[in-house]
C-alpha cells in the first residue's frame, strides 16, 4: 500500500468512496451522490489552492483518500485547514486511516499552516479515536446542529496546532 498525491485516474475510486459514505454513514452530512464530474471539478479546486489530495493505493484500487481545505473563507483564517479522511469500507481497522492522516499532517506542515480541524459527527467514535492518536483535542461539542437519517445530530470540533510560531505570518515585528 502506498501513499501518493491523487491522479485524475483515481477519481473513480475516490467518487465511489465517497458516495458509499454519502448512502451508509454520518461521516458526511450530505445526502445526495455525486458523479465523476463533481469529483473533477473538486479536484481540480483543490490544485488551484496548491492544496493536496492523498490516495492510499494498493496498486489496482484506492483504498482511501485524505484532503483539506480551507477552514473558512476570510482572510483570518487563511493558516487553518478543514480536512476530510474516508477509508473504503472493507478496509477499515488496517492502519490506512492513520497512514492517510500522518502524511496528510506533514503536508499541512510543509505549506506553513498552523491548525488543522476536523468536525466529526459525534459518535463517530473511531474517527474520534483516530485523531485524539494523532493528537487532536477536542474543543468544541455542538448539540444537534444537523440531521441525517431522520435523527438529530451533534457535531465535535476537534484541532490539532501544527507549531508554536508566535508571528503568523513568519515576517517579523510590525509597527
Ligand atoms: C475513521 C476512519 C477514517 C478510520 O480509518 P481506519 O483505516 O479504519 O483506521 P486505522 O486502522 O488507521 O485505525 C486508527 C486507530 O483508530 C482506531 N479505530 C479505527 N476504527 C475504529 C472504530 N470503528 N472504533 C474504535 N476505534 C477505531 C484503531 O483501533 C486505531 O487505534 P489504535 O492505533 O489505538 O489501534 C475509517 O473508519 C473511515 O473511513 N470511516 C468512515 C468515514 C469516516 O468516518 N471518516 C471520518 C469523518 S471525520
Amino acid at each position: 500500500m502506498q501513499i501518493r498525491d491523487a491522479l485524475e485516474t483515481d477519481l473513480q475510486g475516490i467518487t465511489d468512496i465517497y458516495n458509499h459514505a454519502v448512502a451508509h454513514t454520518t461521516a458526511i452530512w450530505n445526502e445526495r451522490e455525486v458523479d465523476l464530474e463533481n469529483r473533477r471539478t473538486w479536484f481540480n479546486d483543490r490544485a488551484a489552492a496548491g492544496y493536496p489530495i492523498l490516495v492510499a493505493f494498493n496498486g489496482t484500487d484506492v483504498l482511501g483518500y485524505a484532503s483539506f481545505g480551507d477552514w473558512r473563507a476570510f482572510d483570518g483564517f487563511r493558516h487553518t485547514v478543514e480536512h476530510s479522511i474516508y477509508v473504503r469500507a472493507d478496509q477499515h481497522g488496517q492502519g490506512i486511516g492513520r497512514a492517510l492522516m500522518e502524511a496528510l499532517i506533514t503536508r499541512a506542515r510543509l505549506i506553513g499552516k498552523h491548525v488543522m480541524v476536523a468536525g466529526i459527527e459525534a459518535g463517530n467514535a473511531g474517527s474520534i479515536h483516530l485523531h485524539e492518536k494523532l493528537g487532536f483535542k477536542q474543543v468544541a461539542h455542538m448539540p444537534q446542529v444537523g440531521t441525517k437519517f431522520g435523527r438529530w445530530l451533534d457535531l465535535a470540533f476537534l484541532q490539532l496546532t501544527l507549531d508554536t510560531r508566535d508571528d503568523p505570518d513568519g515576517i517579523g515585528q510590525r509597527q
